[in-house]
């Protein structure tokens, strides 16, 4: 049967959400906050503008418009400095072989990314021609847990939401991706992605053959 299969960016294909906790992290400094990487999972699969608005309450910092804005332009100037360089060795383990695979079985293949920065991003890891849809922080209006983001892409492959499975490193992402009422796979952490249907360390833990008891099912 042909299923979606979606894949979130940061943090599932290559190791970006590094560098954003970085970027973000500095910025902590100047409101005289240190920000933990505890604090930071509730940050990943967020989009920019929610990140800050976390994060001036956890700093319990007051900004202008004005401020914020200027910040908002800060955090993705240092972020665009960390990922400038990178190139397809930094793509994550055996993702390039559950791509190929899916693509072998003539699986839909999507991305599913909060992020403004992802085309660009997959253009670096020459990965760009491996989806077939791409659906991004400047296609959506609702940021991730809101499932905008995976039913949109579900919809540009034209199949069934219980058809789709989500690929997630973060909290928001995994609970976007059970309010869509797809199938999600979290990659990380079983304590911190427990909502999820299932849960791998990372690709190199999943199987081709648990890859085809989900196209089959
Ligand atoms: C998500 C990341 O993929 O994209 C978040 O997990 C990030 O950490 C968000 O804030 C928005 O990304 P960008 O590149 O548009 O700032
Ligand atoms: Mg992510």
């Amino acid at each position: 049967k042909k299923k979606a299969f979606i894949f979130d960016l940061d943090g599932v294909i290559v190791d970006t959400a590094k560098f954003h906790y970085l970027a973000w992290r500095n910025l902590a400094k100047e409101m005289n906050f240190d920000f933990t990487e505890e604090q930071n999972e509730l940050f990943k699969g967020v989009s920019r503008v929610r990140s800050l608005e976390i994060l001036l309450d956890l700093a319990s910092y007051d900004a202008t418009q004005e401020q914020k804005d200027r910040w908002l332009i800060q955090k993705n100037e240092e972020y665009l400095k960390y990922i400038k360089g990178m190139d397809d060795s930094e793509i994550l383990p055996d993702v390039v072989r559950v791509l190929d695979f899916l693509e072998e079985k003539n699986q839909g293949i999507a991305l599913g990314s909060a992020s403004k920065n992802a085309r660009p991003i997959l253009t670096k890891l020459d990965l760009l021609d491996k989806f077939q849809a791409i659906v991004d922080g400047n296609d959506v209006t609702a940021a991730k847990p809101d499932p905008e983001v995976f039913l949109k892409g579900g919809e540009a492959l034209k199949i069934e939401r219980t058809d789709c499975i989500v690929f997630e490193d973060s909290i928001a992402g995994i609970q976007a991706a059970n309010s869509a009422g797809m199938i999600s796979i979290g990659i990380g952490e079983q304590d911190v992605l427990h909502e999820a249907n299932y849960v791998f360390k990372d690709f190199t833990e999943m199987s081709n053959a648990f890859l085809l008891e989900l196209i089959e099912a």
